[in-house]
């Protein structure tokens, strides 16, 4: 029953994301609480660091990384665990791996992940792809999850996602972010 629903949610938020009602006001907002690195690797990760603004009534995110080496392969694990306000019972939306380099490669039929990666290479200085430069600066400016790419009917309530990053079966990065979907009153 529990699985039902929780696929259910996250079906129907990838196909409103697909439809995609973008001019409409959305009456919710994003507002991230965390974003940040719980575990790196040392030797692999010589810098980094992120930081949240919140102007607006948005929550931006900028950052910085640097490897010491190039990177040629990357896997991704990823959960987003969420509360609904209502409820506050625990719901798993999403909890998966994925090849972050033929990800990043290739548009993914996932429409979520789509718009995620479509604005994180937006607010990205140079190519984000594989490999990753060695002492390349790859810096975050001002991203946000804009919330006119999400379906207009999200769930009021709080998430928690933890994504791990592996490269050469070793985990390298461990990112928590924590925020919360708010109601928001259009004019
Ligand atoms: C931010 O939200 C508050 C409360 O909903 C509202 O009064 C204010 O005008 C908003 N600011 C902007 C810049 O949208
Ligand atoms: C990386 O670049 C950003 C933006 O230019 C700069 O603010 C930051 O200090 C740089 N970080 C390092 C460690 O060089």
């Amino acid at each position: 029953m529990k699985a039902l629903a929780t696929s259910t949610l996250f079906w129907l938020m990838w196909f409103s994301s697909h439809i995609g009602l973008k001019c409409e006001e959305r009456n919710f907002r994003i507002k991230m609480d965390e974003f940040s690195v719980k575990y790196k690797v040392r030797d692999l990760i010589q810098h980094i660091d992120f930081r949240i603004v919140n102007l607006n009534n948005r929550s931006y995110v900028n950052g910085e990384m640097i490897v010491n080496s190039d990177v040629n392969d990357i896997l991704m694990h990823t959960t987003m665990d969420f509360w609904k306000t209502t409820t506050q019972k625990k719901i798993k939306l999403y909890d998966g791996r994925l090849d972050a380099c033929q990800f990043l490669k290739t548009s993914h039929r996932n429409g979520l992940f789509k718009i995620y990666v479509k604005s994180f290479k937006k607010h990205v200085n140079g190519n984000l792809a594989c490999p990753l430069k060695m002492n390349f600066n790859y810096t975050l400016t001002n991203w946000h999850m804009d919330e006119r790419d999400l379906p207009p009917f999200v769930p009021l309530g709080k998430f928690r996602t933890v994504t791990e990053y592996f490269t050469q079966d070793r985990l390298a990065l461990r990112i928590v972010t924590q925020g919360k979907v708010l109601s928001y009153k259009t004019n």
